[in-house]
């Protein structure tokens, strides 16, 4: 088994690049199956949820082509198979987003329901209703295989009763294609949303007003391929915001869009810590201790869920005593009991969390519990005295690139080291 060992306590110090984002990319390869034809698509994060997805485009029959490590060429034309069984799509969550495209190019899908990060029950009821309003039959199988089929997809209104992230990615990629006018009312208005449309229009379809509620989409016959470069990743920047922060460290955050950190600032702001804006960078300092903040998670342009466990890290070591609501996801505290392991003084009650700030964090083996709580736990690690060791680090994996250079190059002490299982044994006491 693999570890983050990390040597913590040094203030991060130094300039970090952000890559592409997961959430953009993870939608826009799916979304290169509605033409049939071949598209470039540049500032592609190198991580697991990325190679998850190419590997399962691949076995449908895409020909992909690396120009160089971040940079890609998919042609989609031989794609030859509506069908995507649970052992592929179990690798990832985003490959529900695979219903959408397959049903938008060949009006049929059949995809195992996906896996991805435990966050409480993942519903996609939201999204099924927006592909019945645009014509499509959908019934779930025995063996969780969701099929879905039209004879014709045609464009309708769609009101989504939550704001769903992944329910208004998956309606836009099955209403591009479909014929006449599409509304999906109650959007969410993430950047990666954006993005998206943007890719869409650039292949030729005619998507308006992503980034408000009301996404409205005239369906077009064709799509055709096109060059992309995918938007930088709002939450790595954001942990590596914080992590400068907890550190008490000096860090220039580039290849961001300081409109999308917006929440992200204002919060930092509130809790004492410094952050200049530039063009496409952001630098966050710190010289004492944070102050306590009250943070609600919301859809954006809201504080993201996302964000919340690396920013109950600096809170943990704040002044004061802070409050956070969970008001996307019903399960994402469950870092709390690593945290307390490293001295934080959490206290979590449904929904909300409690914290009282602690002088410091001392190290510990702890876990990552999915992909953001391992980015917390990482956080955790530098900033405590002492050695901490996280497992299960392949959640972190998924969404960071690099992340461990990244870490080093700011000064951090840090390692991925292998270990026998043997030894794991004896070091979780269970030997
Ligand atoms: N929901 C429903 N019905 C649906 C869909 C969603 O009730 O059909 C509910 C969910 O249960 C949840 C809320 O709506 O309470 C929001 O869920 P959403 O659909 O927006 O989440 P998602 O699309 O599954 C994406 C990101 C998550 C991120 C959320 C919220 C991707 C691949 N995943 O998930 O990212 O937390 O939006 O912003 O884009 C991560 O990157 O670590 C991650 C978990």
């Amino acid at each position: 088994m693999d570890k983050f060992v990390i040597n913590g306590g040094h203030p991060l110090k130094g300039e970090v690049t952000v890559s592409g984002a997961k959430n953009a990319v993870v939608a826009i390869l799916p979304a290169t199956i509605l033409a049939k034809d071949v598209c470039r698509i540049e500032n592609i994060p190198n991580i697991s949820d990325v190679t998850a997805m190419i590997n399962i485009l691949n076995i449908m029959g895409a020909k992909i082509k690396y120009i160089n490590k971040n940079t890609i060429e998919i042609d989609t034309r031989f794609i030859n198979s509506y069908v995507v069984e649970h052992e592929l799509s179990k690798q990832l969550r985003a490959s529900y987003y695979l219903i959408g495209a397959l049903l938008g190019r060949f009006n049929r899908a059949e995809v195992a329901m996906p896996g991805g990060c435990y966050l409480g029950v993942r519903p996609i009821d939201q999204h099924i209703k927006g592909f019945e309003a645009l014509g499509a039959t959908v019934t779930m199988e025995e063996n969780a295989m969701v099929n879905a089929r039209a004879d014709k997809l045609l464009g309708n209104s769609i009101y989504l009763d939550v704001v769903s992230v992944g329910a208004t990615i998956n309606c836009m990629l099955a209403a591009v294609r479909a014929r006449g006018l599409t509304i999906i009312e109650n959007a969410a208005k993430e950047p990666h949303i954006v993005d998206l449309a943007n890719f869409l229009n650039t292949m030729g379809a005619d998507v308006r007003g992503a980034g408000t509620d009301v996404i409205k989409i005239h369906g077009v016959e064709n799509l055709h391929g096109c060059e992309y470069s995918i938007i930088p990743d709002q939450i790595e920047a954001g942990t590596y915001m914080v992590a400068a922060a907890a550190t008490k460290g000096n860090v220039l955050v580039k290849n961001v869009i300081p409109k999308h950190l917006e929440s992200i600032t204002a919060k930092l702001v509130e809790c004492g810590i410094n952050v200049e804006e530039y063009d496409d960078a952001v630098r966050v300092s710190a010289t004492g201790r944070a102050g306590k903040c009250n943070i609600k998670t919301m859809p954006h342009p809201g504080f993201p869920t996302d964000m919340q466990p690396q920013f109950a890290v600096l809170l943990s070591i704040a002044k004061g005593t802070s409050i956070i609501s969970e008001s996307v996801w019903d399960n994402r505290f469950r870092y709390a009991e690593q945290l307390s392991r490293m001295g934080a003084q959490i206290h979590v009650n449904g929904k909300t969390a409690v914290i009282e700030g602690v002088e410091g964090l001392k190290g510990a083996p702890i876990k990552a519990d999915d992909l953001r709580a391992g980015a917390a736990m990482m956080i955790a690690g530098l900033v405590a005295t002492g050695v901490t060791e996280i497992e299960d680090i392949h959640h972190i994996e998924r969404g960071y690139e690099n992340v461990v250079d990244k870490f080093r190059s700011l000064g951090a002490d840090i390692q991925r080291k292998e270990f026998p299982d043997d030894d794991q044994k004896i070091q979780m006491g269970a030997g």
